[in-house]
């Protein structure tokens, strides 16, 4: 069942069922983190393995620090107060709120607070956190819309929430502070730079090298297709671009050859929020591969650069999902 009604999702999770939700970043695939056959389902749908953690969504601060977490440390407040609501998912020790079959038996809980006000008012409807990790399959590509996830899951979701598309596009940015230093996990709209700022502290970045959580993988976020990426549209030009679709903004007038041409617009916020649908959308065509001109490193560019990375690394078979 599609709705627009917030009270309809909240009454849905509370009895629960799995309600798909919009957030301003991505939609997520939400159970209450309380319930533990809600949660089983949860898992089963997406298919996702039962040791990788999902995100607790709270309704705001307050909430966050109710039991979720079994410690409310000063950077916690500093980025809560500089971040929330909004894209960025804080790491601390469990408190005894969430069930264990949310936190993938890591002792630990991932927090966030929503910016969409759509999202934060089903949460304070349902009276719970919200356990959601995004609403596609295992490894795909996340959606960004309401119709992405009754494509990727469709009845098997009891309540989609259809709040538009998502202004923002790629996930939150994931900072861990159980450790001796905060280290960001995943890169979102907020930047490492605005977390040392706000905390005025160096923190440790992600790296496509180093360890990370279960599930920011390699490999992930993968379309059908296979992708290469390319730094500019004249790298692309030099390439047979017969029977490809093309991810590229620019004068795109000569497609050498390519059967489809898609434009992430001209600023990298443009290009995330509509990174996924353009993947989507160029998975769907005749084409036997897609091929991406990345945007530029620096800011919101990170992020859809780490995610496209990961696409291409999975494709192309130099990692695999456990
Ligand atoms: O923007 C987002 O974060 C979206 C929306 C729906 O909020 N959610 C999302 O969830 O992207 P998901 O599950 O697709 O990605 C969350 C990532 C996963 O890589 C997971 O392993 C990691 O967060 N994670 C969750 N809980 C964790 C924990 N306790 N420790 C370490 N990593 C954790
Ligand atoms: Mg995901």
């Amino acid at each position: 069942m599609i709705t627009r009604d917030p009270e309809v999702a909240a009454a849905a999770l509370a009895a629960g069922q799995l309600v798909a939700l919009p957030t301003e970043t991505v939609y997520g695939l939400g159970a209450d983190a309380t319930n533990a056959t809600a949660l089983a389902r949860l898992y089963a749908v997406k298919g996702r393995p039962l040791d990788h953690p999902s995100i607790v969504h709270v309704a705001d601060r307050d909430a966050a620090c109710s039991g979720w977490s079994s410690v409310w440390p000063a950077a916690a407040e500093t980025l809560a107060q500089a971040f929330w609501p909004g894209p960025l998912t804080v790491i601390l020790p469990a408190g005894s709120r969430a069930h264990a079959a949310a936190l993938g038996g890591t002792g630990t809980v991932a927090l966030r607070v929503p910016a969409l006000p759509l999202a934060r008012a089903v949460i304070r409807h349902a009276n719970t956190g919200i356990a959601a990790p995004s609403a596609n399959r295992f490894g795909k590509v996340s959606p960004t819309t309401a119709q992405h996830v009754l494509e990727d899951l469709g009845e098997s979701v009891d309540v989609i929430l259809d709040g538009g598309p998502c202004s923002i596009g790629v996930e939150s940015t994931i900072v861990d502070l159980t450790g001796d230093q905060p280290r960001v996990l995943r890169l979102g709209a907020i930047t490492i730079a605005m977390i040392e700022q706000a905390l005025q502290t160096p923190v440790t970045g992600a790296s496509r090298d180093a360890p990370r959580a279960p599930g920011t993988l390699a490999t992930h976020y993968a379309p059908r297709l296979p992708v290469s990426l390319v730094d500019s549209l004249a790298q692309a030009y030099q390439r047979d671009l017969s029977g490809v679709a093309l991810i590229a903004h620019g004068p795109t007038d000569v497609e050498h050859g390519a059967i489809a041409l898609f434009d992430p617009g001209a600023t990298q916020a443009l290009y995330a929020e509509r990174l996924y649908a353009l993947l989507r959308a160029a998975d769907a065509t005749e084409a036997i591969a897609i091929v991406v001109v990345l945007p530029s490193p620096g800011g919101l560019g990170d992020a859809i650069r780490d995610r496209l990375q990961r696409a291409a690394a999975t494709t192309l078979g130099s990692g695999s999902i456990s």
